[in-house]
């Protein structure tokens, strides 16, 4: 692999993943890895991340420096350009002055391969304090910025590089291009690392870890177990049942496009659970959000193990066992952050709606490695329903915890066809792209006076939460067009009877959260 190591901040997971856009697998390391670690891993390549903070501060994160005399190629990005100044003998300057945003480089030399065939002057994204102002001996200066005389450097007998921008950052006009040149050129690490080839890997790697057992996976509807149980029917076929439980708290056709559309395009063998009254019952008379998550999460395990446990006795009736268990867990749930204090950089939502860990299985997780973009498109090429593979998150707990107060069966039907207005507009508008989800949250215990007809109206609220986020840890809501917003307040209020009025929640988060319980 390509490490990738993680000096703090948000940089290194776009760095991966922008190596990963090149077709080269990468990894993240925390920079506390030593030079026989990375020596270990025998990697194709090494890049630097950019952090927070500076090489003066005490404290600062530092780089084993045998990493750099490995003779594997490196590319240092901007904190990590000035760790790899500072150790090789060149000089980092405390200048005070900060480059931040959209600057302009010019390329001093010609030559090189990092940034062979790209304009001379070129706009790139910075944001640093302080400067290399003298290449280390043996290191040619391959552009300067005005603030900046070294403002890219590199060595290429020794294959080390760096940069003082960010090429992983959009605003890098060549940003790609450059990483591109240094994995495939001056590293020479070719580009075969494609859906087709991941798919091949796992494929293997399951048909060895599970051999001749059988294996249950959970649907959720979502793309997560969708691309998982996908892969491992690949690998093992009738080995893997799929254990899908309604509990009557999903959105208008998501059971269908489990039962008929995925179970059509992949031939996978589906147990449905329909638990819609056990969880309603529940429900009865609770609308404290806590509580509602406790209940939903205690009846989801039930089910999901009652429904296992039939399938293991089934198993053991035909004389098999069923060893293991399918989860789609995802790279960022399992990468280390090496951010200062090296802390795990796992969310800490409770994940209602999720197995506990001490279920009898052994699990099987063809997705760890991989971010979500490319679990969507690992989905595609396996020829899953596009309404799954590119299906928005959506809670665990579901529309339970889009309903503010008490969840009744009459509740959820009105919410389900709100939901379904405000997306099916979305879509129509092409705004799924730009939108990361949009919650629409029905405020039950609130009513107000509309009028209606010749009518007098007392109805409920709706509210549409749309948000743009990279990761839902931090969130904005949406500026969606006007025009858009009053599409959907007319169907909804139209179309939806008890529903008068539909409101707008314009809170970032944080200090709101994404969903409203
Ligand atoms: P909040 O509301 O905390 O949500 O800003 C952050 C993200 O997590 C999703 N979410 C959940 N996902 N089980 C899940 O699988 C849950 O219990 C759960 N609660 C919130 C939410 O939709 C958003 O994407």
């Amino acid at each position: 692999p390509v490490l990738v190591v993680d000096f703090g901040a948000q940089y290194a997971q776009l760095i991966a993943r922008r190596v990963r856009e090149a077709n080269v697998y990468s990894e993240i390391v925390p920079h506390t890895i030593t030079a026989a670690e990375v020596a270990e891993r025998a990697p194709s390549a090494v890049i630097l991340s950019g952090g927070p903070s500076s090489v003066y501060e005490a404290g600062s994160p530092e780089l084993d420096r045998g990493i750099l005399e490995l003779g594997v190629p490196v590319l240092g990005i901007c904190y990590g350009f000035q760790v790899m100044a500072a150790q090789l003998g060149g000089e980092v300057a405390h200048t005070g002055r900060r480059e931040y945003g959209a600057t302009t480089v010019t390329l001093t030399t010609e030559g090189g391969p990092l940034l062979a065939g790209q304009p001379a002057g070129q706009t790139v994204w910075m944001s640093h304090g302080d400067s290399v102002s003298a290449a280390p001996a043996g290191f040619t200066v391959l552009a300067s910025s005005p603030s900046t005389p070294v403002a890219a450097f590199g060595d290429d007998a020794r294959r080390l590089y760096g940069m003082q921008w960010h090429p992983e950052v959009k605003h890098s006009e060549f940003g790609q291009r450059v990483l591109e040149n240094f994995l495939h050129d001056a590293a020479g690490i070719p580009a075969d690392w494609t859906s087709d080839s991941v798919i091949a890997d796992q494929v293997a790697r399951i048909r060895e870890q599970v051999g001749t057992s059988r294996v249950i996976c959970g649907l959720s509807g979502g793309v997560d177990s969708a691309v998982a149980a996908a892969i491992v029917h690949e690998a093992v076929a009738d080995q893997l049942t799929c254990i899908f439980v309604d509990h009557g708290l999903l959105r208008q056709d998501e059971r269908r496009q489990v039962e008929e559309d995925f179970v059509a395009s992949t031939g996978v063998r589906l147990v449905t659970v329909d638990a819609v009254d056990q969880f309603l019952d529940a429900l009865t008379g609770v609308s404290d959000p806590e509580t509602k998550r406790k209940i939903i999460g205690r009846e989801f395990i039930r089910c999901f193990e009652s429904a296992a446990d039939a399938l293991v006795r089934e198993a053991q009736a035909d004389g098999e066992a069923i060893r293991f268990l399918v989860q789609g867990t995802l790279y960022p749930d399992v990468v280390e952050s090496g951010g200062g204090s090296g802390t795990a950089n796992i969310k800490s939502h409770h994940n209602v709606g999720g197995l506990p860990e001490d279920l009898q299985f052994e699990l099987v997780e063809p997705l760890r490695a991989l971010f979500k973009d490319e679990v969507r498109a690992i989905g595609r090429e396996l020829g899953l329903p596009e309404a799954i593979v590119g299906r928005q998150p959506f809670p665990g707990p579901g529309l339970g915890i889009r309903i503010v107060g008490e969840v009744t069966r009459e509740r959820l039907a009105l919410l389900r066809e709100a939901d379904a207005i405000a997306r099916a507009e979305l879509t129509a508008a092409g705004l799924d792209a730009e939108i990361w989800q949009c919650p629409v949250v029905l405020l039950a215990d609130v009513r107000s006076v509309g009028v209606q007809g010749d009518g007098r109206t007392y109805g409920h609220p709706i509210v549409l939460r749309p948000v743009s986020s990279e990761d839902a840890m931090t969130a904005d809501w949406s500026r969606l067009p006007y025009d858009v917003l009053a599409r959907i307040s007319n169907r909804i209020t139209n179309e939806v009877p008890g529903v008068n009025r539909v409101v707008l929640d314009v809170t970032s988060k944080p200090p709101g959260t994404i969903e409203w319980e």
